[in-house]
Order: C-alpha cells, then sequence, then structure tokens
C-alpha cells in the first residue's frame, strides 16, 4: 500500500485531493491480481482512471468488437426465454402516462425527504471535520441522492448498448427477441431517471471513473458473456440492490413509482441473464470458466470499495477533510452500509446460480465477507411482485 498521506501531505489541499485520486487509480490496477483480469480492464481504466477520458466534456467512443449471430431457420429454442418474452411484451409501459410528472418535488421538504436524515451519519462526519446545520444536511442529502440517480442513469445507458449487443450476438433466437424487449426497457430507464434528475432534482454528476471502466471494457470485449455477466449480472444485479434500498427509503412518492416501474424490468433482465448465462456457461472449458469466476469476484470488490461518491466529496469537502477520511466515513455510514448489504444479497446467489462460485474460490469470499450471501434465491427464482413485496414488507 502507498502511503499518499505522507507524500502529498506538504501540498495544498487541491492539489493534493488531485495527486492523491491518481494514486488511487494506482492503487486500484495494482489490486487486480489476475493477469488476465487486468487485461481486460486495464486499457479502460488508464482511460477512465488516470485520463477521465468521461469528464472532459465530450462524447466517448468505443469500438465494439463483437460478432453478430444470424439463425436463419428462427428455431424455438429456449422455451423460458421465450416465456420472459412474452410477459415483457405485457409489461411494457409508456414513461409520459404510467408516472405523475405534474407531482412538484422540493428536496427540502422534511415532510417527504428524498433520504431518510439516518441515513448518514451526521455526527461521525462532524468528527472527521465538517459540522453541518440542518439545511446543509438536506442540501447534501440531495447531492447523494442526485449523484445516486445519476450513477444509476450512466449505467441504464450502457445497459441500453450492452442490451443491443448482446441482442446481436448471443446464439438463442428466443432471447433475441427478448433482448429486443430489453432495449426498449433500457432506454425508458434512460429516459426517466434523466428526466427525474433534470426537471425534478436539477443536478446531474459526470460518471463515476470505476463505473465508466467497467463500462467501457464490456463495450469493447469481443466475448458476449462477457458483456452479459458485466451488465446484466454485476452492474445491473448491484443497481437493482440500490434501487430496492432507495425504494424502501426515500419518502418522495414520484421517485418511489418511478423505481418501482424499473425494479419490475429490471427483474426481468436479471432473470434473463441468468438464465443465458447458466446455459452457455457450461459449455465452456475450465480455464475459461475460471476466467469469468475471477473476473467477477474481482469486479464485485471493485464495486464495492470503490463506489465511493468521491465526485460528492469533490464538491463539498476537497479541502477541508481529507480524501481518506471521506472514504473511511462513507464506508461506515448506516445508508450505504445497507446499500452494500441489499446490493451483495442480490448479486452472489445470481453467480453462485451462473456457476461462478466454486469451491476453488470460496475461501476468496469468505475473506471478503461476502460469503454470508451465498444461499439467497436467484434471479430466477424471485419474479418482481414478490421483489416488491419484500421491499414493501420491510420498509
Ligand atoms: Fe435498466
Ligand atoms: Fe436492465
Amino acid at each position: 500500500m502507498i502511503d499518499t498521506a505522507k507524500l502529498t501531505s506538504m501540498l495544498p489541499a487541491k492539489m493534493r485531493s488531485r495527486l492523491d485520486g491518481w494514486f488511487e487509480a494506482l492503487e486500484i490496477l495494482v489490486e487486480v491480481r489476475d493477469p488476465r483480469v487486468l487485461r481486460s480492464l486495464g486499457p479502460s481504466g488508464v482511460k477512465g482512471l488516470i485520463l477521465q477520458r468521461a469528464k472532459q466534456g465530450y462524447p466517448t467512443k468505443t469500438r465494439a468488437r463483437h460478432e453478430t449471430h444470424f439463425d436463419w431457420t428462427y428455431p424455438a429454442d429456449n422455451p423460458e426465454m421465450r416465456a420472459l418474452y412474452t410477459r415483457a411484451k405485457a409489461g411494457q409501459w409508456n414513461s409520459d402516462s404510467a408516472l405523475d410528472w405534474s407531482t412538484s418535488v422540493d428536496p427540502y421538504d422534511p415532510a417527504r425527504p428524498l433520504l431518510p436524515e439516518g441515513f448518514l451519519d451526521f455526527d461521525a462526519l462532524a468528527a472527521r471535520g465538517p459540522k453541518l446545520d440542518a439545511r446543509e444536511r438536506a442540501r447534501l442529502i440531495h447531492s447523494l441522492t442526485s449523484w445516486m440517480l445519476s450513477q444509476f442513469l450512466h449505467g441504464e445507458q450502457g445497459a441500453l448498448f450492452a442490451a443491443a449487443q448482446v441482442t446481436e450476438a448471443v446464439q438463442f433466437y428466443d432471447g433475441k427477441l427478448y433482448g429486443a424487449t430489453q432495449v426498449m426497457d433500457e432506454g425508458r430507464h434512460v429516459e426517466v431517471f434523466h428526466r427525474y434528475l433534470d426537471e425534478k432534482l436539477c443536478k446531474l454528476y459526470q460518471v463515476n471513473d470505476n463505473l465508466f471502466v467497467i463500462i467501457d471494457a464490456l463495450m469493447a470485449d469481443s466475448r458476449w458473456d462477457m458483456k452479459f455477466l458485466g451488465m446484466q449480472i454485476m452492474v445491473e444485479g448491484l443497481a437493482l440492490g440500490a434501487f430496492g434500498t432507495l425504494y424502501r427509503q426515500t419518502a418522495e412518492p414520484l421517485l418511489k413509482e418511478l423505481l418501482k416501474y424499473v425494479i419490475r424490468d429490471e427483474a426481468r433482465h436479471v432473470h434473463y441473464g441468468v438464465l443465458a448465462l447458466r446455459e452457455h456457461f457450461r459449455e465452456l472449458s475450465d480455464s475459461e470458466r475460471r476466467e469469468r469466476e475471477d473476473w467477477a469476484f474481482e469486479v464485485a470488490l471493485l464495486m464495492r470499495n470503490r463506489f465511493l461518491a468521491l465526485e460528492v466529496y469533490e464538491e463539498w469537502f476537497e479541502g477541508i477533510m481529507t480524501r481518506q477520511a471521506w472514504k473511511s466515513f462513507v464506508t461506515e455510514t448506516p445508508g450505504m452500509a445497507q446499500f452494500r448489504q441489499t446490493m451483495f444479497s442480490r448479486l452472489v446467489p445470481n453467480l453462485r446460480e451462473i456457476g461462478l462460485v466454486s469451491q476453488r474460490i470460496v475461501p476468496r469470499y469468505q475473506k471478503a465477507g461476502l460469503a454470508k450471501y451465498m444461499n439467497g434465491l436467484a434471479a430466477d427464482r424471485i419474479d418482481a411482485a414478490t421483489m416488491i413485496a419484500d421491499l414493501d414488507r420491510a420498509a
């Protein structure tokens, strides 16, 4: 571990934070132990973490290298995927009429808070320096909610393109039909998250560097199953957990309703991911399967350890407290800890179900504190209605 605090402590605060950010990027790349995983994430890591290409204010272009798979015989090749396609057609919704966009949203209304005040431990924050009054606390909650929803939005843009690529590339004909509905779903998700941020919260954050790295690497990967594993199982699986936490905690009615609709769609997406990959991974060689198993574990850790709202820190506290102090605050604060808990309780059972948690890797899950989620239900066993009912019960 590099002692960045010692190296940079003599510098002015702003420059110190910037340098600490670069050291962090180096640490992330050094942390990845498997050379094949590093090869797959490395180029996007340099592009995202060091060059911060997504934050320069112009579009990102990423070259895709997958193959398009045609089948001119149109086989009925997967009844479960076909059933999902039928359900997905019936489950389409129109974002203009399904949601009441006339709802007026006041992020500072104590009667309908975006997140409960207990979501952040303000005493723990004060102990690290910043002491906020009631108004500032509400503003910080507004920033944090906007940051989370912005990351959901950026993730949805990735999901939209990944769904389109995977629809071209999979070998299942029934899967392609289903995939077309997912492309529509993801387009709608981009629309509703962007509209909510733009019209109601009036705030949009840039894409988090770590999320950018994962999305960019998946877009470029030539293997459809890696795109699928990355987007459908990891990014969307984790997002589904995050949506659930937010759905349960928010008292803002439009956001709650919006999340309920999105969760219903996402439950289908993750279900499809489990079906397609379980099938496909059975046909891989041992070495190919091991590579995916390692990749999934490393990416899960990256997302757990690195999704720390540093963009909010840079806006609010750069020069007031150190990045290190912010990171420990975010890691420990109750709302974010609950986020991680829900996210991994959804993700790990899905990884198990598709065959990516063999005895070989279990000790690493145990060491990372993730083994406790191993016995949960996978997405093909939970439907959206049950998921929403569970969340309502827990609220
Ligand atoms: Fe989505
Ligand atoms: Fe999705």
